[in-house]
């Protein structure tokens, strides 16, 4: 193999000192070591001999700025003993060491332990640019049963270990893609004949994982602020490899040994998701369907009659006139402003796709108006980029550019004005049909479509967010998105793309939505009953029974599908499809509440048993269950005809939700999963507050009592669970407090704690805050539920 490709990062000419740590020289570029938090580090060689300040929009915060815990210690320590020729950069938490011959690069923690450990190529090459293929290259050791998870969606077992995977934002279950993706594989390559669950790359890009160590079950953390394509390969015995082509390298490490620290830390960088509306969390409607006004406003009456509560109304592509953006196809809807105040009338918010790609059309005003403004995307030749999507030719908006994101929020902030309350962004990888979209430059032609390709969804959001919250400064926005980069999670929910209408996509959506929720994407869901292909009777239950215990819960199929709506299949699936939504509605408190946590502090809302039970080595593979919130564990039925299935439960006692009988922890037991239930347990110490009954919808919904279902502990300890109420629509305001200078959120805050002492149980609860517009409530209920 010829070698004279590499840029073989040898031998550090020199190091210095600099602003939190170390700045090293070697091979015509720097290397900056910095001390970002105690127990994160960012790495950063430079590019051509400079630093890129703002590699991608993935993080948000001054790395080097204010951190929560204060200023960071560090110092930096020259080691020159025999046999040690290096320098260090030392916290109150790690050590990271430098070593200057041959150059590389170890990180511990104080107490010695291994954060990162560089290994070198067959040719003694730590570190490495590949002039040949643009591409950085590092190699780390990793134990052959240590775990990883992260890197946001991808598909198969939520473990990412024993495989590789490609960042790249792709419209993975179309055809093509898949067919290319099986194509590129060697016939002994044992994925060629894989389950349908693992195509990869998916839409979307997230380089953000944990390693496990399988003896210790600490873990560390990496994420790579590089937007461009890159690999990661874990398929190796005892090393892993991390390629990117192209660009910087930024590398922040996280220290660990706690999951759940990390993610807080990876959150406070790339941001956590903003509070969404309540609507949002109710069950959603959406169909791809040439639908007609009467069409949508029957679906809802429907809902109505059937009392089957629906906060969410989506319209799909057909909505506009010939699939020009931001247009409505007056024939089949003659007045939307009309019908979007009937809807709302009957408590729907309605939501409307907008894709990227403006049909190339002269005439039509959004196209007229882009290449008037020059805010669409060139080919080198300078020329407008075309692409292929519905419409035929399609240009792209260079979203790289803050004029082109402004002009796409003003026209997302016009296109709302009719009364849509949501905007669903789609083939935002962006897809671009047959037409390679590497023709595509941004930035005005200045920057490569490598650049920005895995960023285009996350630019989008950005400027569909400026445009909605220009238009209604008050109100919570919602996004949902197909494609994403890492801070996505800032701007928009996720949901899992085409999915299929089959077993074994219901059940990958688990560890997806785990994968997800560990890197920093708390709001997501899969398409409920199954995208592509129609969906039967059975399954269409059973993914209503699971996808009510989701983030995000919307039914969806594609075009030409049997009809799935839960009236569909006759009204034994109806009345129990209902039954599962009707308990989402109850549980909203518990869901708003474990929403609010996420976007404060990053936790997860749906999330793998290894997250709070990271030292039980018996969670590490699981992901057919998953907790909802910190206290319900939920393990769905995920093949056909099943009468019964074993569930994990970890440390702790549990209780079925459905019969009341108590478990203990720390064992796998079977249930019974008869047709009207799936598994669901409670945590014993939990107070899970619930609405009294199921409203049809959100919308205007004020209880004046909540239940809080306390599920009492069998052994002696203290439980705090919290609720938090607001008017779940108003971006959260302070308020001043009665009589002090003191500023609150506007909203209540019930922390409740369930104490056992010597056998005694006793619950107590106490209400904080300033309140807001609206509120009604005025007592709890505390609903016992004992052994
Ligand atoms: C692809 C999306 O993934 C799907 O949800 C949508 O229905 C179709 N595009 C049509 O817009």
């Amino acid at each position: 193999m010829r070698t004279d490709h590499f840029i073989r990062f040898e031998r550090v000419d020199s190091v210095e000192e600099a602003e939190r740590g170390l700045l090293a020289r070697l091979h015509g570029e720097l290397l900056r070591i910095d001390a970002v938090r105690p127990d994160v580090v960012r790495l950063q060689m430079s590019r051509g001999g400079s630093f890129d300040p703002k590699p991608t929009y993935a993080v948000c915060v001054d790395p080097l700025g204010a951190t929560p815990d204060g200023p960071v210690a560090w110092r930096a320590e020259r080691a020159n003993s025999e046999g040690e020729d290096a320098w260090r950069l030392v916290t109150d938490e790690l050590v990271v060491t430098l070593w200057l011959d041959p150059f590389r690069i170890d990180v511990h923690r104080t107490d010695g332990s291994v954060v990162l450990e560089s290994v070198p190529d067959s040719e003694g090459r730590y570190w490495t640019y590949a002039t040949l293929n643009d591409a950085w290259t590092t190699r780390r050791r990793i134990g052959r049963d240590d775990a990883v998870y992260g890197l946001g969606e991808k598909g198969g077992h939520h473990n990412r270990r024993g495989r590789d995977f490609t960042m790249w934002n792709t419209d993975v279950l179309n055809e093509h893609a898949t067919a290319e993706f099986r194509a590129g594989l060697d016939a002994s390559d044992p994925r060629s004949d894989m389950s349908s669950t693992e195509f990869d790359p998916y839409y979307v890009t997230i380089p953000f994982f944990y390693q496990r160590d399988a003896e210790t079950g600490s873990a560390v953390g990496s994420f790579v602020d590089n937007g461009y394509r890159g690999e990661y390969e874990f398929s190796h015995d005892d090393e892993y490899r991390v390629t990117f082509h192209g660009g910087q390298w930024t590398e922040y490490l996280f220290a660990g040994p706690s999951m759940a620290g990390i993610l807080e830390r990876y959150t406070w960088l790339t941001g956590r998701a903003s509070l969404p509306p309540i609507w949002a969390l109710g069950y959603q409607q959406c169909r791809w369907h040439a639908y007609t006004q009467a069409d949508v406003e029957r679906i809802a009456k429907r809902y109505r009659d059937d009392e089957f509560p629906c906060d969410g109304i989506w319209l799909d592509i057909d909505y506009m006139d010939g699939y020009r953006v931001f247009t409505w196809d007056s024939a089949r809807f003659p007045d939307p402003a009309g019908m979007l105040k009937g809807l709302a009338n009957q408590g729907f918010r309605t939501i409307s796709i907008v894709d990227p790609g403006v049909k190339h059309d002269p005439g039509y005003t959004v196209y007229d108006d882009g290449i008037e403004q020059d805010v669409f995307c060139r080919t080198e030749g300078g020329d407008t980029y075309i692409g292929q999507v519905w419409p035929g030719n399609t240009a792209f908006p260079d979203f790289a550019t803050p004029e082109a994101r402004s002009w796409w929020g003003a026209l997302n902030a016009k296109h709302v004005e009719s009364g849509l309350a949501g905007i669903w962004n789609d083939m935002n990888e962006p897809a671009t049909g047959e037409i390679a979209p590497q023709a595509m430059l941004f930035d005005k032609g200045r920057a490569k479509h490598e650049r920005y390709h895995n960023q285009y969804a996350l630019l989008m959001a950005m400027g569909t967010i400026e445009g909605l919250r220009a238009a209604r400064p008050e109100a919570r926005t919602f996004i949902l998105s197909r494609a994403g980069f890492a801070g996505i999670q800032r701007y928009a929910a996720n949901w899992m793309g085409d999915n299929q209408a089959r077993w074994d996509h219901l059940w990958v959506s688990m560890p997806m939505a785990c994968g997800f929720g560990l890197s920093g994407q708390p709001f997501v869901g899969a398409d409920i009953g199954g995208f592509q292909g129609d969906t039967n009777p059975e399954l269409f239950l059973r993914w209503m029974q699971m996808g009510t215990l989701t983030p995000f819960c919307r039914n969806h199929s594609e075009i030409d599908n049997i009809d799935q709506y839960p009236w569909s299949f006759g009204p034994e699936v109806h009345d129990l499809a209902r039954e599962a939504v009707r308990l989402r509605y109850r549980l909203m408190p518990y869901i708003y509440s474990a929403f609010v946590r996420a976007s404060e502090t990053g936790e997860p809302v749906q999330r793998p048993l290894v997250l709070d039970h990271q030292h039980d080595q018996a969670v590490v593979d699981i992901d057919d269950e998953y907790l909802f919130g910190r206290d319900l564990l939920v393990a769905p039925v995920t093949e056909q005809g099943q009468t019964s299935r074993t569930v994990y439960l970890p440390e702790g006692d549990w209780y079925d939700w459905h019969t009341g009988e108590l478990h203990p922890g720390g064992q796998r037991i079977t249930v019974e999963t008869p047709l009207e239930r799936i598994p669901l347990f409670a945590r014993a110490g939990a107070a899970i507050p619930m609405w009294t009954e199921a409203p049809a919808s959100t919308d205007g919904y004020r209880p004046e009592t909540v239940e809080l279902h306390v599920f009492d502990p069998v052994v002696d300890g203290r439980w705090e669970s919290v609720l938090v109420e607001d008017d779940g629509l108003t971006v959260p305001t302070d308020k001043a407090v009665d009589g002090t200078a003191a500023h609150e959120v506007e909203r209540l805050t019930t922390t409740v704690v369930v104490t056992r002492a010597d056998g005694q149980v006793s619950v107590e609860h106490e209400t904080s805050g300033p309140g807001y517009a609206g509120h009604a409530r005025t007592r709890f209920d505390v609903v016992r539920h004992a052994a």
